[in-house]
C-alpha cells in the first residue's frame, strides 16, 4: 500500500448558525472536518493543536493492529496533546473496506471536531455494481451554547447534559430551523444513475432514523465492511455507526429531501425539528422548490421498527469476503448496561440529577472513573495505582433486569478496572440492557475490533435458548451497535490485537457519566502477535 500524510490544525473558528455566531473548535478551519482517503494504505496525521486547551484525535472503527498508541482517546491510550504542540498518529488500514471516520476524543469536543474516513477497496472493485458517484452525508449536532461547558456543567452538578439545538446534516441544520433555509446541504445527482451515500452519525447523543423522500435505499456496508444489500426506505444508524447506502435517481428530475431524524425510546426525550438536506437533480425545471417532498420517518419511540431493522442486517459473506465467524468460544462475558445514580458529593449536599443524585451509568455494576494518566502508558510501563485488572466477567447480582424495578435503587461501584484477556482468546459477550432507572437503547462500540452481531433478542438473555438462534453464518462485522432497550445483544470477536481497548456507550451523557471500561489483550509469545513499542514522542502526562 502507499503512505498519506496529514497535517490536521486544530484552532478555533467563528460559524454562524441557527441566527448566532460562536467560536468553535475546528480541524484545518472546517465544519465538518477535512476527508482521509485511503486504499487500505498507512496514512500519518500530524495533529497541530492551536487551541486553548489539550484534544486527542481517535480514527474510529480502524483496528491498529498491535498499535493502541494511535488509537488516541484521551487518558485511556495517550494525555491530551497540549496546546501549542503537536503529535503524529501512523493509522494503519488492514481489513476494513467502506466508511469509518475519525473524531477528538476528550470530554465533548468531538462534537465539531470530526471527518470521514474513505476506504476505497484494495482490488478497486466494490461487491456492487459500481456507482456513478459518491457522496459523503455526516449527521451531527448542533449546540447554541459551549460544548465544553455544558459537559463541565453537567460533570458539576451531576445534572443531565444541555440537549443539541439542532440536528446537522454537512454541518447545516436544513429548511426546518430559524435562519437556515439558504444554506441547506444540497447533493446534486444525474437522472437514471446510482449513487453511493457514505453516511456517518457524528451526532452526540442521538440515533437517527433517516431516509430520502421517493427513493429507496440499499445498504450495501457498515462500519468498513461490506453486507448483503438490504433493500429497505430508512435506516437507523447510531451515533458512531457509519452506512454505506446506493440510491438510484429514478424519480422525476426535481428536488426531494434527504431528512434525519432522532429515535430515543426513553421518557426523558430530548427533540429537534427533522434535519434536512436536497437531493438536487441536474436539468431540473420544477419551478418552485416549495412543495419538496419528505421522506416518511419513523415516530421517535419505534423501537419495535428499531428491533427488526438491526435485526434484518447481515454481514456479505461471500466467497471474496468470507465471514470467519468464531465458533469455539473459550470466553464468555455477560455484562450489564444501566443508568444509574450516583451519591451527590458536592459541598452543599445536593446536585440536579434525579433525586437529589448524580446521574451515572454503568457496565456490570461499575462506574468507570478515567484516570489522571493514561491506561496504555500506565500498563506498558508498569506504573501502578492507575487501573486494577479485575472488571468481572458477570454482574455482582443476577435479577430479572429488564422488569424488576425493586432493583431501580441500585446504586453502582466506582473505579477503573479493567478486563484483561490472554492472547487469541475467543470471546462472546453479551450485553444486557436493564431497567435500572430507565430503559433506553445504547450505542455500544468497541475499539481495536469489529465484532460479529450474532444475536439479539428482547427481555433478559436466557443462556440456553437463546444461543439456539444465533446466527453463525452471516452475522454483520461492526464496532458500534444499537443494544435494543430492555434487550439484549450477542457479538464475538477473537482477542488477536494486543494492546488498550476503549469501551463505551457512544451516546456522549452515558459514556462521560461512567457507561464505559477497556479491554487490555495481553502479548502472545513473539514480537509478531505483541504490542508494537510507543513512538518516540507521545503527548506528556501533566
Ligand atoms: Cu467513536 Cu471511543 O469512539
Ligand atoms: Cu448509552
Amino acid at each position: 500500500g502507499n503512505v498519506h500524510y496529514y497535517d490536521f490544525v486544530l484552532k478555533e473558528k467563528n460559524f454562524t448558525r441557527l441566527g448566532s455566531t460562536k467560536s468553535i473548535l475546528t480541524v484545518n478551519d472546517s465544519f465538518p472536518g477535512p476527508t482521509i482517503r485511503v486504499h487500505g494504505d498507512t496514512a500519518f496525521v500530524t495533529v497541530h493543536n492551536q487551541g486553548r486547551y489539550g484534544v486527542t484525535i481517535h480514527w474510529h472503527g480502524v483496528r491498529q493492529p498491535r498499535d493502541p498508541w494511535s488509537d488516541g482517546p484521551e487518558n485511556i491510550t495517550q494525555c491530551p496533546i497540549p496546546p501549542g504542540t503537536s503529535f503524529t498518529q501512523k493509522v494503519a488500514f488492514t481489513l476494513e473496506e467502506g466508511t469509518l471516520w475519525w473524531h477528538a476524543h476528550s470530554s465533548w469536543t468531538r462534537a465539531t471536531v470530526h471527518g470521514a474516513i474513505v476506504i476505497l477497496p484494495a482490488y478497486g472493485i466494490y461487491p456492487f455494481p459500481e456507482p456513478a458517484g459518491q457522496h459523503i452525508l455526516i449527521i451531527g449536532e448542533w449546540y447554541k451554547g459551549d460544548v465544553m461547558q455544558i459537559a463541565n456543567v453537567a460533570g458539576a452538578t451531576g445534572a443531565r447534559p444541555s440537549a443539541s439545538d439542532a440536528y446537522t446534516i454537512n454541518g447545516q441544520p436544513g429548511d426546518f430551523y430559524n435562519f437556515s433555509k439558504e444554506n441547506t446541504h444540497r447533493f446534486l445527482v444525474d437522472h437514471g444513475k446510482t449513487y453511493l451515500f457514505r453516511i456517518i452519525n457524528a451526532a452526540m447523543n442521538e440515533e437517527m432514523f433517516f431516509g430520502v423522500a421517493n427513493h429507496s435505499l440499499i445498504l450495501v456496508g457498515i462500519d468498513g465492511s461490506y453486507t448483503k444489500p438490504f433493500n429497505t426506505s430508512f435506516i437507523m444508524i447510531t451515533p458512531g455507526q457509519t452506512m454505506d447506502v446506493l440510491v438510484s435517481t429514478n424519480q422525476p428530475k426535481g428536488l426531494y429531501y434527504i431528512a434525519a431524524s432522532p429515535f430515543s425510546d426513553g421518557n426523558n426525550r430530548d427533540e429537534n425539528s427533522p434535519t434536512t438536506a436536497i437531493l438536487e437533480y441536474s436539468e431540473n425545471f420544477k419551478p418552485s422548490p416549495s412543495s419538496i417532498p419528505m421522506p416518511v420517518l419513523h415516530t421517535v419511540n419505534d423501537s419495535g421498527t428499531v428491533f427488526n431493522f438491526t435485526r434484518s442486517l447481515r454481514g456479505l459473506a461471500s466467497q471474496d469476503h468470507p465471514a470467519n465467524v468464531p465458533l469455539n468460544v473459550t470466553r464468555r462475558i455477560y455484562m450489564t448496561v444501566s443508568l444509574n445514580e450516583l451519591p451527590c458529593q458536592n459541598p452543599n449536599g445536593t446536585c440536579l440529577g434525579p433525586n437529589g443524585n448524580r446521574s451515572a451509568s454503568s457496565l456490570n455494576n461499575i462506574s468507570f472513573q478515567i484516570p489522571q494518566i493514561d491506561i496504555l502508558q500506565a500498563y506498558y510501563w508498569n506504573i501502578s495505582g492507575v487501573f486494577s485488572e479485575d472488571f468481572p466477567d458477570q454482574p455482582p447480582f443476577f435479577y430479572n433486569f429488564t422488569g424488576d424495578t425493586g432493583s431501580n435503587t441500585l446504586i453502582p461501584s466506582t473505579g477503573t478496572r479493567v478486563l484483561m484477556f490472554d492472547y487469541n482468546e475467543v470471546v462472546e459477550l453479551v450485553w444486557q440492557g436493564t431497567s435500572v432507572v430507565a430503559a433506553v437503547s445504547h450505542a455500544m462500540h468497541l475499539h481495536g475490533f469489529s465484532f460479529f452481531v450474532v444475536g439479539v433478542g428482547k427481555g433478559n438473555f436466557n443462556n440456553v435458548t437463546d444461543p439456539k438462534s444465533y446466527n453463525l453464518i452471516d452475522p454483520p462485522e461492526i464496532n458500534t451497535v444499537c443494544l435494543p432497550e430492555n434487550g439484549w445483544l450477542a457479538m464475538r470477536f477473537v482477542a488477536n490485537n494486543p494492546g488498550v481497548w476503549y469501551m463505551h456507550c457512544h451516546l456522549e451523557r452515558h459514556a462521560s457519566s461512567g457507561m464505559d471500561t477497556v479491554l487490555i489483550v495481553r502479548d502472545g509469545y513473539t514480537t509478531q502477535t505483541s504490542m508494537v513499542p510507543p513512538p518516540k514522542y507521545m503527548p506528556p502526562c501533566s
